[in-house]
C-alpha cells in the first residue's frame, strides 16, 4: 500500500483528482492535506469521506513545523501536490498570499519530502500541478510547448513559475524524483464562482450582469475537469521522471464568444426566450496585465502517455451547468458573505 498525500484536494481540481485517486486506486491510501480556504470545501468530497484509503487532514502548507510533523508520522511515498491561491484576480489585489502559498509552502512540500527521503528516493514522486499560465501570453498563433520560455505577467503566474523552478531544482540538486504538468483553463462541477464560467452561471441563474473585462476578444484553451484528473492520473503512474507535460483541450474560446454560448445553453435549460441572458452581457474595465491567448500543443503527452480530451466543449458545458443547476444549495453556500465583499471590491457593484 502506497501513501499518497495530495495536496488542495477540497478544492476544484483537487476534488476530482482525490476522487480518481481514492476510487481507482483502492490499494493505496490517500491523504487529502487542505487548509480549507475560501476556496476549499468538503461538500466537494461528500462522496468519499467514508472510503476506508481515504484520510483528510487539515493544515497549512506553509506552517512549517506541522507540516514536518505530517511528514515524519505518516511517511508519504508520494506528493500530488495542488494546494494554492489559483485565481489571477486576487493575486492582483494581494500578491503576498501568493507568494506565501504557492512558493514558500511549494519549498515547504519539497524540503519535507527531501528531509524523509534524501539518499532512499526509490519508488518517491513528488508531482507538481501547475498551469500553462507561467509562459506568459501568446499572440493570434502559436502554442505553448513544453519547451516554451517561462515569462509570467501576473503575480499569480509568476509564483506558480517559481514553485515549478523550485520542484525542478530539488530534482537537479537532491535528486528528488518529480514531475510537473502545466494546464490550461479547467471548467466542470465545484469551480468556485470567481472564475469566468461559474461566475457567469451564477449569474444568468439569478438574472445578474456577466462583467466581461475589455474587449471580451482574450483567448483561452478550456479542459473539462474530470479529462485533466485522468491526465494527472495518467502522469503520476506513467510520466517520465523529471519531466514535463502541458496538458490542454484543444479547445480556443475568446470570452465573449463563450460567454454567448452560455447564454444560448442556459437560455434552453431554464426555459427562457432565446436572447434573455445574453442582455446580461457587461463591458467592464480590463484586468491589468491581462494576458490576450493561452493556448497548449498536447502532442506530447498525447504521443508518450495517449491522452486525450474525451468530452467536447459542447458536452462539458451542458453537464456543467446541469452540475450547478442541480446543487444550487453548494452555489449558496458559497456565495456567501465572504463572497459579496468580494464581489463588491472585484466589479464595484453589489450583487443582488
Ligand atoms: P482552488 O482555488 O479551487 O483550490 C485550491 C485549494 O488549495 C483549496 O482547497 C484551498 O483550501 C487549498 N489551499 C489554499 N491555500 C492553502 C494552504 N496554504 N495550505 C493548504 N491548502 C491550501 O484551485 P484549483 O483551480 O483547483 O487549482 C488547483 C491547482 O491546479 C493549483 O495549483 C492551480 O495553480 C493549478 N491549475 C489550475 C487551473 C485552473 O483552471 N483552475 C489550471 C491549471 C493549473
Ligand atoms: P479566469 O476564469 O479568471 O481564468 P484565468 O484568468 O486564469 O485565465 O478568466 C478567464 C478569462 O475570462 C480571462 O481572460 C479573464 C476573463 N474574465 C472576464 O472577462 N470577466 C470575469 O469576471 C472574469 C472572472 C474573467
Amino acid at each position: 500500500m502506497k501513501k499518497i498525500l495530495i495536496t488542495g484536494g477540497a478544492g476544484f481540481i483537487g476534488s476530482h483528482v482525490v476522487r480518481q485517486f481514492v476510487c481507482n486506486y483502492p490499494n493505496d491510501h490517500i491523504y487529502n492535506l487542505d487548509a480549507l480556504t475560501y476556496a476549499g470545501n468538503l461538500a466537494n468530497l461528500s462522496d468519499v469521506e467514508g472510503l476506508l484509503n481515504y484520510t483528510f487532514i487539515k493544515a497549512d502548507i506553509t506552517d512549517e513545523a506541522v507540516i514536518n510533523n505530517l511528514f515524519e508520522k505518516y511517511r508519504f511515498d508520494a506528493v500530488l501536490h495542488l494546494a494554492a491561491e489559483s485565481h489571477v484576480d486576487r493575486s492582483i489585489s494581494d500578491p503576498f498570499s501568493f507568494v506565501k502559498t504557492n512558493v514558500l509552502g511549494t519549498v515547504i512540500l519539497l524540503q519535507a519530502f527531501k528531509n524523509l527521503w534524501m539518499g532512499n528516493w526509490e519508488g518517491k514522486r513528488f508531482y507538481h500541478i501547475s498551469t500553462d499560465e507561467v509562459y506568459g501570453s501568446l499572440g493570434e498563433t502559436g502554442f505553448f510547448t513544453e519547451t516554451t520560455p517561462y515569462a509570467p505577467n501576473s503575480p499569480y503566474s509568476a509564483s506558480k513559475a517559481s514553485s515549478d523552478h523550485f520542484v525542478r531544482a530539488y530534482g537537479e540538486t537532491y535528486g528528488m524524483p518529480y514531475v510537473i504538468s502545466n494546464c490550461s483553463n479547467n471548467y466542470g462541477p465545484n469551480h468556485f464562482p470567481e472564475k469566468l464560467i461559474p461566475l457567469c452561471i451564477h449569474n444568468i441563474l439569478n438574472n445578474q450582469p456577466l462583467p466581461i473585462y475589455g474587449n471580451g476578444k482574450f483567448i483561452r484553451d478550456w479542459l473539462y475537469v474530470l479529462d485533466h484528473a485522468k491526465a494527472i492520473d495518467l502522469v503520476f503512474h506513467q510520466g517520465k521522471n523529471a519531466t514535463t507535460y502541458n496538458i490542454g483541450g484543444s479547445n480556443e474560446w475568446t470570452n465573449i464568444d463563450l460567454v454567448k454560448l452560455l447564454c444560448q445553453l442556459m437560455d434552453q435549460k431554464l426555459e427562457r426566450a432565446v436572447g434573455t441572458s445574453e442582455k446580461l452581457i457587461t463591458y467592464t474595465t480590463d484586468r491589468p496585465g491581462h494576458d490576450l491567448r493561452y493556448a497548449i500543443d498536447a502532442r506530447k503527452i498525447n504521443a508518450e502517455l495517449g491522452w486525450k480530451p474525451s468530452v467536447t466543449f459542447e458536452e462539458g458545458l451542458s453537464q456543467t451547468i446541469d452540475w450547478y443547476m442541480d446543487n444550487q444549495a453548494w452555489l449558496e453556500q458559497v456565495t456567501n458573505g465572504d463572497y459579496l465583499r468580494y464581489y463588491q471590491d472585484q466589479y464595484n457593484t453589489l450583487l443582488k
